[in-house]
Formats: structure tokens, sequence, C-alpha cells
């Protein structure tokens, strides 16, 4: 089983660009293994709780589950406009998530691995954490960053993590597999000497916090983000749950193989308080889940953020551009793990460019030269050349490439080789000019090859952008009558000869319209009317 799970997006606030990478993302891998054959399991949802969704909702003037439902519906209908394919929700005002949490907490409590004391401190109202000396700034005071700073005093409930230090650095040094790319494992590594200089507290007093989950054993006091949040990846998969709850089988499920998250929540939320929390309850080193983590997309070079006021609108990008073109471009132009800057013009040249230009046009004129040439009939032909068999090379070795790449989750390189094999065949065309081929009666063989390898190369190319682009491959194995013929068909099966002796193939229709300047589309207007008065 393959269970994929991403972080839970905050609802404080409507989605971004930040979040909708990060499900695109999660939701092409998702397709991917499902494309290999496996059996996935795609979790996803809402990190409901929490100061700042109270604070927003009193602000509104309304209560917090309203607040978080309303911010919900638009990240649920955003995702439905994005094709995403996830298989559960997890959100966590969810009834079955606040039991397995108070679970958890119960266990942890009884073996002696949480403990009540006071505190007195700075706290940060805005960050909703308290204070330390190393968040003074220069001048000696805490930066305008932390908001409102007030001075505290409070009994909490700690989580004994210091308890998990030899454990943890023992198995973040011997783990290949829990973070990935292998960067992030120095930085971890790095941190873990930091992140155990204290216990975690994991509580706040109802009187300040009330929107949470409550501690089954101390009610005045609700639980903190990530005794809760962090919980959702095994909450959802079943972990303690009822038999009838209708969530999916833990043991079927557990460990997540690909928990993706971006790098602001690698440390020390995931990379060391969650395998430490996860060691705590019992689960072993092998029990331990794979933790991708992304880098982030970066506005003008900037971090992304609400008070900069540079938040793209994922609605008004889909609105724009469509939600295809959203979708290959927030996995194109960004490494896997690297931060990438968000570029509506590039959005715009990289649809147009790779996808109309290149392998648009190279379905749309295969399919019209099939139609025209042969009557939309791929005859049998003897012929080869070193050309043809060039291109049949290249395009079992983009399969392989193309599928090491998935498989390392390096969705953008695996993209570029898949459009240099889509380059190739444009090329070929442009050597092989069936055009002139099929003004030569003699010439005939050759054209039913050329043809033929212009169409296999679309069935190959169009089957493998399904984990990306699902809808788009739909629409070229469609028109090359295809659909059928991959029904069985996995990457690790795909090769040369999908398209049989006199296969007959569809009509051809536009897979990627070109996506329109201001200029061309006023240019395209006034030439109708024109064209109307005549
Ligand atoms: O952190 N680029 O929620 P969140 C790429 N609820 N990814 C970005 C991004 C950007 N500009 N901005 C945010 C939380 N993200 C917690 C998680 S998990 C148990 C709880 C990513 O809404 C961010 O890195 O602030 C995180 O992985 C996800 O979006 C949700 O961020
Ligand atoms: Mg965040």
């Amino acid at each position: 089983m393959y269970y994929i799970t991403t972080a839970i997006d905050y609802t404080n606030g409507p989605p971004h660009i930040g979040h909708a990478y990060e499900k695109v993302l999660a939701d092409v891998l998702a397709r991917w293994h499902r494309m290999l054959g496996e059996e996935v399991y795609f979790l996803t949802g809402v990190d409901q709780h929490g100061q700042k969704v109270q604070q927003t909702a009193e602000k509104k003037g309304i209560s917090p589950q309203q607040h978080v439902d309303e911010i919900t519906k638009l990240f649920i209908a955003l995702w439905e406009r994005l094709g995403l394919s996830y298989d559960g929700w997890a959100a966590t005002t969810d009834p079955r998530h606040k039991a397995c949490v108070q679970k958890i907490l119960t266990n942890l409590k009884d073996q002696g691995q949480l403990y009540k004391k006071s505190y007195k401190g700075f706290y940060s109202v805005r960050q909703e954490q308290f204070l330390t000396d190393k968040e003074r700034n220069e001048e000696g005071v805490f930066g305008e960053e932390w908001g409102e700073v007030v001075e505290l005093e409070e009994e909490n409930w700690y989580f004994r993590l210091a308890d998990q230090a030899a454990w943890m650095k023992n198995f973040i040094e011997q783990s290949n597999a829990f973070v990935t790319p292998s960067f992030r494992k120095a930085e971890l590594l790095h941190a873990v000497e930091r992140a155990f200089e204290g216990d975690l507290c994991i509580s706040r007093p109802k009187d300040r916090l009330s929107w949470g989950i409550e501690l089954p054993f101390d009610t005045d006091f609700v639980t903190y983000v990530w005794f809760d949040a962090l919980i959702n990846y095994i909450s959802f998969a079943g972990y303690l749950a009822e038999p009838e709850s209708g969530l999916p089988d833990f043991e079927k499920l557990w460990p997540a193989q690909c928990e993706i998250i971006g790098k602001d929540i690698l440390v020390p939320a995931h990379g060391v308080y969650w395998p430490a929390m996860l060691h705590a309850m019992g689960f072993k080193d092998e029990e331990m889940p794979g933790l991708l983590v992304h880098g982030w997309w970066n506005i003008n070079g900037e971090k992304m953020s609400k008070s900069i006021g540079n938040v793209v609108d994922p609605n008004a990008l889909v609105d724009a551009f469509g939600a295809e073109a959203v979708r290959y471009y927030l996995v194109r132009d960004i490494t896997t793990g690297k931060d990438a800057n968000f570029d509506a013009d590039r959005l715009v040249m990289l649809y147009n460019t790779e996808l109309a230009n290149d392998l648009g046009n190279l379905c749309n004129r295969s399919i019209n030269m099939t139609r025209r040439y042969c009557d939309s009939v791929l005859p049998a032909t003897d012929f080869d050349d070193e050309a043809s068999q060039a291109l049949r090379a290249g395009m079992a070795t983009t399969i392989k490439q193309f599928s090491a790449l998935m498989n390392d989750n390096m969705v953008s390189d695996a993209l570029a080789v898949l459009n240099n094999q889509i380059s190739a065949c444009n090329a070929y065309i442009e050597q092989q000019q069936p055009w002139q081929l099929a003004k030569d009666e003699a010439q005939a063989s050759k054209l039913h090859t050329v043809l033929r390898h212009l169409l296999e190369c679309c069935a190959q190319t169009g089957y493998l952008i399904k984990c990306v682009l699902p809808e788009a491959s739909d629409r070229i194995l469609n028109q090359l009558e295809a659909g059928g013929l991959m029904e069985n068909v996995t990457p690790q099966t795909l090769e040369w000869g999908i398209l049989p002796d006199n296969h007959t193939i569809g009509e051809p229709a536009p897979v990627f319209p070109r996506i329109l300047s201001e200029e061309e589309k006023e240019k395209l207007a006034a030439k109708a009317a024109k064209g109307s008065k005549k």
C-alpha cells in the first residue's frame, strides 16, 4: 500500500498557491503510483483548531466552527477545480480525530510521558508561543515580527520530549528513508541538538485558547497545535479507531511512505516532535513515516505572506488560465525540494510552448496527416531507417528516465525528459517531411512508418503525462482511439507497439488551446468583427 499524505492546511485564511502546489504535487505522485499498479491511499485535509482561528472568528463575529466551515469549503472547492484525487479527508474538528487524539493523550499520561508544571515568561500573541532570549533582536527586544508581547505565568502539560533525544539522534543518523531530499537530513541533524533542550508544552489553558481538543484528564486545558495536527496522519488512517468509524485499516496503511510537507514545518515539528511522539507511543524505527520536504514558492524573490499582500489566489489563476495550466506550472517550474519564484508570465509561456506548441501540435499534426494521407488507418509497413530507430530508442529511454525521476518525486525533471522526446518527435517531422512523402506513391511505406512512429509517440507520451494532466491525457488517447489499448498498460510494461496494424484513429481536436494575451484576443476579435461584416 502506498500511503501518501500532505500537511493539513490552516483554515484561518483561504488557500494560496503554496497550498495548491503541495496538494497538486501529492496528487501527481498519487496518480503516478496508481499508474504503477500500486494500491494508493491519498489523504489531505485541513487544520481547523488554534488561536488564530479563534481570533479571526471573534473579529468576524461568528463562531470558530462557522469560520472554519466557511474556509474549509474554499479548500474543498479549489481541490475539486484542480482535480485532486484524494481518498480521505482529514479535518481536525472531526469527532473521530478528537477521539483518537484523546486516546493517545490518555495512554501517554498513563505511561508517565506527560506532566504538568508552571512556567513564567514572555509570550507572543501573534505567534502563539512563549519567547526566550534567543528571540530578542540586536537591541535586546522582541521585534515587530512577534506582534504584541505579554508576560504570562501559566500551568501547562508537557510531553517528555527530552527522553527521546538519544533514540532520535541515532534514528535520524542511520535512516536514509526518513527525510528526502537528502540535503534536509543534514539540516535536521543540526537542528536535533537544539530541539531537545527542554520538553514540549502540549496544552493551553482554556481561558486563553478554547478552540481545541480538550485534555481528557484535565478539562481546563486543550491540546496545542502539534499534538492535534500531527496526529491527523494516523487518526485518519484508522489508528485506535472504532470498527464502524469508516476509516481505513491502519495495519494496511501505516507507515506513510510519503508525508509531503514544506520546509518550514520540518524543524522542529515533523522532523523532531513527530517521530518523538510516535516513538513514545510505541512505534518502532521501521514504523516511522517518510517525509518529502518541498521548498517554497516566492513572489518577486520575496517570501509569500498575507501581510505583504503577495499571496496569489489559485482560483483567479484557474479562472484566467484553466486548471491544467495551473497544475502543470505548479509542478513544472519548481524542483522538488528547492524554492522557486512564482511568475504568471512563465505559467503562460510554459503552457504555450511545452503544451500548446510542442505536445499539442505534435498530436494535432500527426493525427491530421494520418487522416489526410491514410484515411485515419495505420497500415502495416516494413520500412525502417536510422531516424526512426533513434526515435524508438529515444522513446524507450524516455520511459525509463521519466519513471526513475517520478519514483524519486522529481516531477519537473521527469517532465523535462518527456518534453525532450516531444521535441525529438517534432524534429523528426521536419526531417522526414511527410507532406513530401505523401506526394510520391513510391514513398508510401516510408510515409506509413513515419506516421506510425509519430502516433505511437503521441500515445506513449500522452499516457505518461496522465499523472500530471489526467484530462489532457484522456483527450490525447481518445483522439488516438487508444484508451482501451492502454487499459492494462503500466509504466513498467509500456513498450513500442501500442497501436496495432490497421488501427483506426479518431477525430483531431486541439488538446491544449493556446492561452492568448490580451493583445492577441483583441486582434482576433477585430478579425472576427471584420469577417462578420463581409
Ligand atoms: O503549516 N510555498 O499549515 P499552513 C510552498 N497547519 N508551500 C507552502 C507555502 C509556499 N509559499 N506556504 C505554505 C501549517 N506552504 C500546519 C501544518 S501538518 C500536521 C500541519 C506549505 O496552512 C507549508 O509548508 O501554514 C505546509 O506544508 C502547507 O503549505 C500548509 O501550510
Ligand atoms: Mg505555515
